[in-house]
């Protein structure tokens, strides 16, 4: 009989779930969109109640595409946005405001506080994490200090806070446990990495009680067995992972120097760094990567904040496309991007600039540059981006006493941009992978599920699964490459000066 895994992938825009086989075949999709809340400039929102019925309805609407019943999935994987907050009522189930989503910026004086009062270098060391509203722990902070009544309900034990893992699998097993995983937990900003446990210091100084806290597991172990009335049957949940390590796991990365990258509506690019914390030098975070046991396991990671956001923005801000898929066509239309440098900083630089008030640049316009030749350059930022990220992360594999990376592994919607993914190639100078199941992130947390429930043994087994679609070697030389990023480096220096 067939082995199913069913995966949970509630993300930033939508609530999916994937059946997989035990050759990680994907079996069938379901998905629905999620509302956006933007209560004001700079805050973003969802409902704690849409997040948890969507996912629940894909999960019963994915059955049914399979043809399934629910005894048929030997386990579920949960995979997740990360750093959204949600602090719910123990007793009544109900969050106690809306979800604050990752994108948030509301925590913002509460970080700048922390970094008056010097925290910057205890917090990077103890968590890995540079002091940002971007994290759990300040939009916690900011629930307890502004919800009316939640610090009293707080201090009484009522209160329970959870990242979208955690709320989920309140709701699944029906309120019975209250748990997180370690690869959640690092992006909390209130997590020792290093011990794998809540950190008693970093509480007390964003004034967070303890009593809020989930229980932590590693990424790959039994977490709960659903509530029986919810989808038929009772399922074991046997893995979890925040999204990014997740796709960093269902990419076979298991080892340090191994890297990947999602092209999504902006870019994570994680290296595998192994069991040593390794602090990073060119402006990188150290995460906790999924772990299969209690042994801490770390990654380095690095965002464009800007990606796949460029085509968008070609298509609804500048009009020069009418559909996303026309941006290959039209940058393809020209042999070359004419000059043009295009640093879509919109809302700033991530590392491994960390400059939050650069600002879109496009340099290098002539008379003869056409809307295609911007088409060309905005697409080949997304690859100069993470470019300069992979560079900065193989300074740091270096410095530490290993090896540059030697092959990148590429997944989310725009790495089926062969241009775009030939390009990389040819900047960085080392193959691009990309694999036959391009939904890693969902494949991540269906492989932990596998491997804590017996359907696998271990990771070699997973890396005997992981199977190439197609690798882009690198044919432009690495002089011209150099060249190339050396413009866009002084094209950055310019998006960047004020
Ligand atoms: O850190 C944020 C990240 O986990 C969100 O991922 O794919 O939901 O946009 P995504």
């Amino acid at each position: 009989m067939t082995t199913y895994l069913l995966a949970l992938d509630q993300g930033t825009s939508s609530s999916r779930s994937i059946v997989f086989d035990r050759e990680g075949h994907i079996v069938a999709i379901a998905q629905k969109e999620l509302t956006q809340i933007y209560p004001q400039p700079g805050w973003v929102e969802h409902d704690p109640m849409e997040i948890w019925r969507s996912q629940l309805a894909t999960a019963r609407e994915v059955l049914a595409k399979a043809k399934l019943q629910p005894a048929d999935i030997h386990a579920i994987g949960i995979t997740n946005q990360r750093e959204t907050t949600v602090l719910w009522n123990r007793k009544t189930g109900q969050p106690v405001h809306h979800a604050i989503v990752w994108q948030d910026r509301r925590a913002e004086p509460l970080c700048a506080q922390l970094r008056d009062e010097g925290m910057t270098d205890t917090i990077r060391e103890k968590t890995g994490l540079v002091i940002d509203a971007y994290f759990s722990g300040t939009k916690l902070r900011w629930l307890l200090d502004n919800v009316p009544g939640a610090r009293e309900q707080a201090a009484r034990g009522e209160l329970a806070f959870g990242t979208v893992d955690s709320w989920l699998m309140w709701q699944l097993t029906g309120g019975k446990v209250h748990v997180t995983d370690v690869s959640n937990a690092s992006r909390t900003m209130l997590f020792n990495v290093h011990g794998n446990e809540w950190d008693a210091d970093l509480l007390k100084a964003l004034d967070i009680p303890a009593s809020l806290m989930p229980k932590v597991q590693p990424s790959s172990s039994h977490f709960a067995d659903t509530d029986a009335a919810l989808l038929g049957h009772a399922l074991p949940i046997g893995g979890v992972a925040g999204d990014q390590q997740s796709a960093l796991f269902g990419q076979a990365c298991f080892e340090a120097g191994m890297a990947k990258n999602t092209y999504g509506t902006g870019c994570f690019l994680l290296m595998h760094t192994g069991g040593e914390f390794q602090p990073s030098h060119n402006g990188l975070l150290v995460t906790s990567a999924a772990q299969t046991d209690a042994k801490p396991q770390y990654a380095m990671e690095g965002s464009v904040f800007v990606g796949g956001a460029v085509v968008q923005w070609l298509r609804d801000g500048l009009k020069a496309i009418k559909g996303s898929a026309e941006v290959q066509s039209l940058a393809e239309s020209v042999p070359d991007a004419g000059g043009v440098m295009m640093v879509p900083a919109f809302t700033g630089l991530g590392a491994p600039y960390w400059d939050a008030d650069a600002r879109g640049t496009i340099t290098g316009l002539t008379r003869g540059t056409t809307v295609a030749h911007i088409a060309r350059a905005a697409l080949e930022s997304i690859a100069y981006q993470s470019a300069a990220l992979l560079q900065a992360m193989s300074r740091d594999a270096v410095a530490a006493g290993g090896k540059p990376v030697a092959e990148l592994r590429v997944d989310g919607g725009a790495s089926v941009n062969d241009l775009l993914m030939q390009f990389q190639a040819d900047l960085l100078g080392i193959p691009v992978v990309r694999p036959e199941v391009i939904e890693t992130t969902a494949l991540g947390a269906a492989y932990l599920a596998g491997l804590s429930t017996g359907v696998y043994t271990d990771a070699r087994q997973l890396s005997k699964l992981w199977k190439i679609e197609r690798r882009f070697m690198p044919t432009m030389g690495r002089a011209q490459a150099e060249e190339s990023m050396a413009r866009w480096e002084r094209a950055v220096r310019q998006a960047t000066a004020t």
